[in-house]
């Protein structure tokens, strides 16, 4: 039998093709039933609904034409319509309650967590190498009985020169070309800035070490660096001379590299200190045969050191005829460098994780 779309319907038309309501309506229902059972997703019911029930729905378009049909048909045909829309509606929501159930399984067997699967392992972050070796010197120099100080890096021209005994326009600040941030006001050269500021704040006897970061105009290269740490340590008592300078950075050494080493000094100049010194301790590498590292000398340059210089001393109220002092410093990066061979400065500032995840 033909399929009549009741929207359009119109009594006369029925007649004429020798089709009554009912059958329209009987038609229009089992083909929404089939699809209702057809259907494949709850998605697609949802669809199959609003085409059948929805407020402009087939079977709701039927309700509204009722008032078409002769008075004397209404009731009865408004009944079986209403009969059709409770059963397709029943029909829905028992397919939808099957689409329902079988995609909830579906989703818990899609999203379900493979307990045997390795695990993702999250990130774990260490301390660069550079903030080991800071630890390993200071720890050694508050063995030795030295008080750790913090200094700025931001730091007063006076601090960093003229309280150092440089005069002013020295030839030996041309090594320390700096950034300036004001005509009085640089990014520290060196960590010997600091001495001033305990000394003048301090009685002796006194032992005084800082850590951090200087900073030089330089071009950069494997072996130069704009930004560099050093350590910086000076002793100031009664008595002091250069035997216990020599004993201090030997002590330093051997604790450092894990083994017992000898230590070198020539004679060298710094404003700071008089007589000054150009430390060097036997090479690691090669115990003191010659290696490439120590260019076949056997030594490896350490430190600058001396015994401070009487203007440092008066300059920051200290009697420099009671008591005498020594001081030394050295740069952080070549230690690591020597340990574990990094040829390259650059790579401590680079953060590359390939280069950091070595240590
Ligand atoms: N500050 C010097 C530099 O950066 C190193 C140095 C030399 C530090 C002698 C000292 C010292 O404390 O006594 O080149």
């Amino acid at each position: 039998m033909q399929r009549c779309n009741l929207t359009r319907l119109d009594v006369g038309f029925l007649e004429a093709v020798n089709m009554t309501a009912y059958d329209t309506l009987d038609n229009l229902k089992s083909a929404a039933l089939s699809r209702v059972w057809a259907a494949g997703t709850s998605g697609e019911l949802d669809a199959i609904e609003t085409e059948y029930l929805g407020r402009k729905g087939e079977l709701t378009q039927m309700l509204r034409s009722i008032g078409a049909l002769p008075p004397d048909q209404r009731k009865d045909f408004g009944q079986a319509l209403n009969l059709a829309k409770n059963q397709l509606a029943e029909a829905i929501a028992r397919r939808r309650d099957e689409l329902g159930d079988r995609e909830i399984s579906a989703a818990l067997k899609n999203e379900a967590v493979d307990v045997t699967m390795p695990g993702r392992f999250f990130q774990i972050g260490g301390s660069h190498v550079l903030v080991d070796t800071l630890k390993k010197i200071k720890d050694i120099f508050i063995g030795l009985g030295y008080e750790i100080f913090e200094s700025p890096e931001v730091e007063l021209y006076d601090y960093n020169f003229a309280a150092l005994n440089y005069p002013e326009e020295h030839p030996a600040q041309d090594e320390h070309m700096s950034f300036y941030i004001t005509d009085d006001i640089l990014l520290r050269t060196h960590t010997t800035a600091f001495q001033h500021r305990v000394m003048k704040n301090r009685k002796p006897p006194m032992r005084a070490c800082t850590l951090g970061k200087c900073y030089r105009v330089d071009a950069v290269d494997a072996t130069h660096g704009h930004t560099f740490h050093q350590v910086d340590c000076f002793a100031v008592g009664r008595g002091i001379t250069m035997a216990d300078l020599k004993g201090t950075l030997h002590t330093f050494a051997s604790a450092m590299f894990g083994k017992n080493v000898d230590v070198r000094f020539r004679p060298d100049f710094f404003p700071f200190v008089e007589p000054g010194a150009e430390v060097a301790v036997t090479c690691t590498i090669c115990d003191g045969r010659g290696c490439n590292v120590c260019k076949g000398s056997g030594w490896l340059e350490l430190a600058g050191a001396g015994m401070i210089h009487p203007n440092v001393l008066e300059g920051a109220g200290i009697d420099s005829e009671e008591y005498t002092g020594f001081a030394f410093g050295f740069g952080v990066e070549r230690m690591p460098m020597l340990m574990y061979g990094i040829n390259d400065l650059r790579l401590f500032m680079d953060s590359d994780l390939r280069f950091l995840r070595q240590f």
